[in-house]
């Protein structure tokens, strides 16, 4: 039956260009007949204009202004500015990443990388933070420690929360949660890791998680797009800083989690 060979080899050959292709990982939600060929090209073509259009990365990724690595910025650490230029002497989107949506690997300059945080020390030192852990918060008269003479919270947060009265909303940081957490730790080495790293909850489940966490009286949070980060199962404040119930739940516990193993995958997945 040739029409039917034909049509079974259109979708061997659709499968692989859905796996071979950058769009397939799909973080932002768009229907498979949006990413057409000519997207790479688009894409090109908003941000070519060399030193101006670069900016125009916000314009598909708009979240990434604050949920992510830092921009924007005249960087006080000395960077190999052969791989990582700056534009204006600033770091921009495209001092780490090249332009070509076709590139694969996150489209990180100076790679391929093996591990994820190799890029990292091309331009951070990997001592700079060894001597500091940052979820020992308060000393024995529950007194805020200081880091570099500066309250420990603000190795994290880019303004000093109020922990009476901020929720989720309302506290800012350095750079995206997983950005933060990168500086000290590798990746947790479980398969846990790659399953849930910036997945964006389908809308059923949003809602059964939302409903189990009221009833549990627990905080899962999520970053904007509804994406998992290592916050939405880990709780990185030590026991006694955050005063809201929920948001407290998990401090100081066995591997940080905000619920034990399993009641914590049982948020989100239904027992079948
Ligand atoms: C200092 C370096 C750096 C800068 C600046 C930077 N990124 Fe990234 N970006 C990375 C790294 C590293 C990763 C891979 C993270 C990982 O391993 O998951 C990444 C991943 C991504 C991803 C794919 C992962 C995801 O979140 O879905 C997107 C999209 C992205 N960057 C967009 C941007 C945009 C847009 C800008 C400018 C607003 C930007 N990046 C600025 C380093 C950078
Ligand atoms: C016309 C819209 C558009 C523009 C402009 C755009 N992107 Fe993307 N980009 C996308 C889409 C769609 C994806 C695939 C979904 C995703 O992974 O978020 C993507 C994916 C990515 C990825 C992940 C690739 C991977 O390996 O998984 C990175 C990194 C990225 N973009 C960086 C950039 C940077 C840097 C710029 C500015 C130079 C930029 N994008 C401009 C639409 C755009
Ligand atoms: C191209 C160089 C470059 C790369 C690559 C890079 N960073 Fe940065 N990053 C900077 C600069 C510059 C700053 C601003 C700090 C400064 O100027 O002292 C910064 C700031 C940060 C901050 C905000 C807190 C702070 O220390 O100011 C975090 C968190 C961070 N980077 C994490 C990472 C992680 C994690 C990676 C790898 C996934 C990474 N960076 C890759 C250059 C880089
Ligand atoms: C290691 C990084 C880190 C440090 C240090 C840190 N925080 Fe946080 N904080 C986070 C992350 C990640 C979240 C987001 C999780 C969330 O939304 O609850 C958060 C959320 C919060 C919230 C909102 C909680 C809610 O109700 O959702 C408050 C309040 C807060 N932090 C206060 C503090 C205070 C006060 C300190 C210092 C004593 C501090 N944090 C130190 C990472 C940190
Ligand atoms: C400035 C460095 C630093 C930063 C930033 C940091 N941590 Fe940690 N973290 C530590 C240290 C130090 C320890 C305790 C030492 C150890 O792992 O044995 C620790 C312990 C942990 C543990 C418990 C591991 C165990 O074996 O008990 C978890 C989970 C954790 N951190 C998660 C996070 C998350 C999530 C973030 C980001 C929101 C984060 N950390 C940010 C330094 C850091
Ligand atoms: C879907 C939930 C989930 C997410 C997302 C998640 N973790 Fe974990 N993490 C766990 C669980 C469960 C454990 C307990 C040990 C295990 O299963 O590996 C753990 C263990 C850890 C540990 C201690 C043991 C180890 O393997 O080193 C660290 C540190 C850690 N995670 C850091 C992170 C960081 C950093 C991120 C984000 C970049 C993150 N986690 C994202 C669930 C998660
Ligand atoms: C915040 C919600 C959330 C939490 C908490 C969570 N998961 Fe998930 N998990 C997801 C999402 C979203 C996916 C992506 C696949 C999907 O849509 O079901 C996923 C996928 C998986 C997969 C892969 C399934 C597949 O078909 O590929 C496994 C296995 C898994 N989770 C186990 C766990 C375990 C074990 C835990 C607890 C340590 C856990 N999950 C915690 C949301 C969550």
């Amino acid at each position: 039956m040739p029409a039917k060979a034909s049509l079974g080899l259109t979708l061997t050959l659709l499968a692989i260009i859905l796996i071979a292709s950058p769009w397939a990982s799909a973080g932002i939600s768009r229907s498979s007949n949006e990413v057409k060929s000519d997207h790479a090209a688009k894409v090109e073509q908003e941000t070519g204009r060399a030193g101006t259009g670069y900016l125009k990365c916000l314009s598909c990724h708009a979240d990434y202004k604050n949920n992510h690595h830092p921009i924007g910025f005249v960087p006080s650490i000395v960077t190999n500015t052969t791989v990582f230029p700056l534009y204006d002497g600033k770091v921009q989107c495209l001092t780490c990443h090249t332009r070509n949506h076709r590139g694969g690997g996150q489209l990180l300059r100076g790679g391929p990388y093996s591990d994820r945080r190799e890029i990292c020390f091309r331009c951070h030192s990997k001592e700079e933070y060894s001597g500091i852990d940052p979820h020992i918060m308060m000393d024995d008269n529950g007194v805020i420690m200081k880091v570099n003479d500066r309250p420990v919270c603000l190795v994290c947060h880019e303004k000093m929360p109020n922990p009476k009265s901020d929720g989720t909303k309302d506290v800012s940081f350095r750079a995206d949660v997983a950005f933060l957490c990168w500086r000290c730790h590798s990746p947790m080495v479980s398969p846990v890791f790659d399953q849930h790293f910036l997945v964006t909850l389908p809308a059923g489940m949003l809602n059964y998680m939302k409903k189990n966490a009221r009833s549990l009286a627990v905080t899962i949070p999520l970053v904007p797009r509804n994406r998992i980060t290592c916050s939405t199962c880990h709780n990185p404040h030590q026991k006694g800083i955050i005063q809201n119930g929920a948001s407290s739940k998990g401090a100081d516990s066995r591997d940080r989690l905000r619920l034990p193993v399993p009641d914590l995958c049982l948020v989100c997945h239904r027992l079948s």
